[in-house]
């Protein structure tokens, strides 16, 4: 049985209670500031974004995310969770600060540090002219929790900067008192809820200590897992927590996603070899992943990985490499692959299609992966920009993400019918496993399509056998 948790259920008191601002309310930010709110931490999340926060004060979500809403909801209501746009109010009355903003990727690879600067200096001018400042107002220093995705060494950018806010302040004398720390998120998309309550580990990174006790205090519920609605009747297991220097922290956060992002391309690169050679990938990763030193997670061959974490976290960790004159080759051979497998999409199309010009091709899926909105670097984009450069029609389908995917390329129409997208068709890629993609009905598609009704399941997600009885064209990655 899973563990489950259900917003409506009260959580007992907590041992310590803590005034918690977060910084940032997208994915990351409105995540955990629901999840603490649950557990009984009184939580304010601040945004730059007015349109966002008067959103979330009706109660409507800005993203799409499996049980959010319920939790926010929930939790506005029992009076623990507020919105605002007011970052020094919040600086005022927080014991715990977690910046989430956005460190997306810079024009020349690195992460583009300039939110979390902007958010750096606030702090700073907020915590100097916060009332009784410079003195021992509080029993605890303010402690500046980083869960961005930043580059080794951002902890104590983020704390001379704001050293600089305090003393750009007009009003107090610029002595501030305040720790900073590293938490690097590990949540997926799709599952960012669940995952926050029932984290691997909790990572952090501090180079004081009282910080981390700080830290310890306020995570005490997910890493004991005092979840009053827990159903797995496996006994707790209390979540690994993990404490290390600022650079170390913020290390294992692109260690571990540039790790993924290399198993993925790993697979990928096996896939291909596996179609030259005539064997299949699905037996090969299942016959790999069962060996405990593998694991069978990540070994799902296909069009590859994007989003908003993958690429732009390897590719600012490549940048940093470089930055200290070192070659990353494995993790440019990662992204080689991961390159190659968009442009396989294309010649797979070519190779049943003949001259794309004038085509029509469904895109089945346009999220980055299923259950989310997210389109962030989604091979979508780039597979329907390459088809539109050889003159096919593209035509994209998605559950969720459909809305924000329209108008997004001016020659990728979005319909929000699945068998719309497919009907005259001249070939369909599978870009999303999302679960209606992977069982859309295909005696029906097949009746829809236009000769040579080809499928090109860019996820491996349908059983090759079931398509070529239907009377579709089938292929897919390594399974040739
Ligand atoms: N999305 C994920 O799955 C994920 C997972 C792990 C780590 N991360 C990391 O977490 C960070 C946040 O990612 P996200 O996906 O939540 O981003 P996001 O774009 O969804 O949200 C960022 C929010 O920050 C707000 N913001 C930006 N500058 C601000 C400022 N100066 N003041 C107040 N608000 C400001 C934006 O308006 C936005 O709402 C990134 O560094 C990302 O790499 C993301």
């Amino acid at each position: 049985m899973r563990v489950a948790w259900r917003a409506s259920l009260e959580m007992g008191p907590l041992a310590e209670e803590f005034n918690v601002g977060v910084v940032g309310a997208g994915y990351v930010g409105l995540v955990t500031g629901a999840c603490l709110a649950y557990v009984g931490h009184r939580v304010t999340c601040v945004d730059k974004d007015e349109g966002r926060v008067a959103e979330l004060k009706e109660g409507r979500m800005p993203i799409y995310e499996p049980g959010l809403e319920d939790l926010v909801v929930q939790n506005s209501r029992r009076g623990r969770l507020s919105f605002s746009t007011d970052i020094a109010g919040t600086v005022h009355e927080a014991d715990v600060l977690f910046v989430a903003v956005d460190t997306p990727q810079g024009d020349d690879g690195s992460a583009d540090l300039s939110s979390v600067a902007a958010v750096a200096r606030s702090i700073g001018r907020a915590l100097a002219e916060r009332p009784g400042a410079g003195r021992a107002q509080r029993e605890r220093p303010l402690v500046v929790v980083n869960k961005s995705t930043v580059p080794v060494g951002s902890g104590d950018y983020v704390s001379m900067l704001i050293q600089e806010g305090a003393s750009e302040s007009s009003s107090g004398n610029g002595a501030v008192d305040y720790r900073v720390v590293s938490s690097p998120e590990f949540l997926r998309e799709g599952s960012a809820v669940y995952d926050s309550f029932f984290p691997n580990r909790i990572v952090l990174g501090a180079d004081k200590r009282d910080a981390l006790d700080t830290m310890r205090a306020l995570y005490e519920p997910f890493i004991e897992q005092t979840f009053p609605t827990q159903v797995d009747p496996r006994p707790k297991v209390a979540v690994p927590f993990v404490t290390t220097d600022l650079a170390s922290a913020e290390m294992i956060k692109y260690a571990a996603n540039a790790f993924l992002a290399t198993k993925i391309s790993f697979i990928n690169e096996i896939a291909t070899i596996c179609e030259l050679v005539g064997a299949d990938v699905s037996s090969v990763a299942h016959g790999i992943g069962l060996d405990d030193r593998i694991g069978s997670r990540f070994l799902s061959a296909g069009i590859g990985w994007g989003g908003s974490c993958f690429p732009k976290d390897v590719a600012a960790l490549r940048s940093i490499a470089r930055e200290y004159d070192h070659e990353p080759v494995l993790l440019d051979a990662s992204v080689a692959v991961n390159e190659r497998q968009r442009k396989r999409v294309v010649s797979k199309l070519q190779r049943d299609l003949h001259t794309l010009k004038g085509k029509r091709v469904a895109l089945l899926g346009l999220a980055f992966k299923p259950n989310t909105d997210d389109l962030r670097e989604a091979p979508s984009l780039e597979i329907a920009r390459a088809l539109d450069q050889r003159g096919a029609r593209a035509v994209g389908y998605d559950p969720v993400a459909g809305k924000k995917a329209a108008g997004l390329l001016p020659n990728l129409r979005v319909v929000f019918d699945p068998y719309e997208a497919l009907s005259g068709a001249h070939a369909a890629v599978v870009v999303t496993e999302w679960e209606e993609i992977r069982t859309l009905d295909l005696q029906r598609i097949a009746a829809l399509m236009e000769s040579p009704k080809l499928l090109v399941d860019g996820r491996n997600a349908y059983d090759p056998r079931a398509v070529r009885d239907s009377g579709l064209l089938y292929r897919g990655f390594g399974r040739e």
